[in-house]
């Protein structure tokens, strides 16, 4: 099940990211993008579990993915990917998406490349450990009638 997020979720979803990332966000962030206008938060559960989640914000027709992560136990498993898939869907083909990712994350990039994100810059020393962010982007679909 993929369902939207909401703040009673931060506790959980909290302990998912102290779990999976080495330089987590801490529990006021996740609840202040729980609490976005613009923003969105959705989480894949198994039998009431919640397993993982994406953080999205839209301003218009350009879309922002903050953060994704998949439960250890349950990574590698296609997870992610269905959460990305139904992310995308939502979002629609007419959506720019762009995203950063720490260029040490093969898995991540790898994930992204097959939802034909391409890399189009990098942000040097993004990262408070000084790590560069690789700059990815989907397109919007153009549309041509006939
Ligand atoms: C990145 C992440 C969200 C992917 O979710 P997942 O459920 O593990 O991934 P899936 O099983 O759906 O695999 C999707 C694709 O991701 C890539 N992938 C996932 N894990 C991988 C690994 N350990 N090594 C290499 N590629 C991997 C592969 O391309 C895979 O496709 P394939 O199975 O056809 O080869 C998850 O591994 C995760 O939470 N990682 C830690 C947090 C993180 O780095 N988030 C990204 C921040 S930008």
């Amino acid at each position: 099940m993929i369902r939207r997020a909401n703040i009673n979720d931060v506790d959980v979803i909290t302990e998912i990211e102290i779990r999976v990332f080495r330089h987590p966000w801490n529990k006021k962030q996740i609840l202040q993008e729980l609490k976005q206008e613009n923003g969105k938060v959705v989480y894949v559960e198994i039998e009431e579990v919640i397993i993982g989640y994406i953080m999205i914000q839209t301003v218009k027709n350009e879309s922002q993915i903050l953060n994704i992560a998949i439960d250890l136990p349950f990574q590698h498993r296609g997870f992610g990917k269905k959460l990305l898939q139904h992310t995308l869907g939502e979002l629609g083909a007419e959506t720019d998406v762009f995203l950063e990712v720490r260029e040490s994350n093969l898995p991540a990039i790898k994930l992204y490349s097959e939802f034909n994100f391409e890399e189009i810059g990098v942000r040097e020393q993004y990262y408070s450990d000084g790590e560069d962010a690789i700059v990815m982007f989907k397109k919007a679909e153009s549309y041509v009638l006939v």
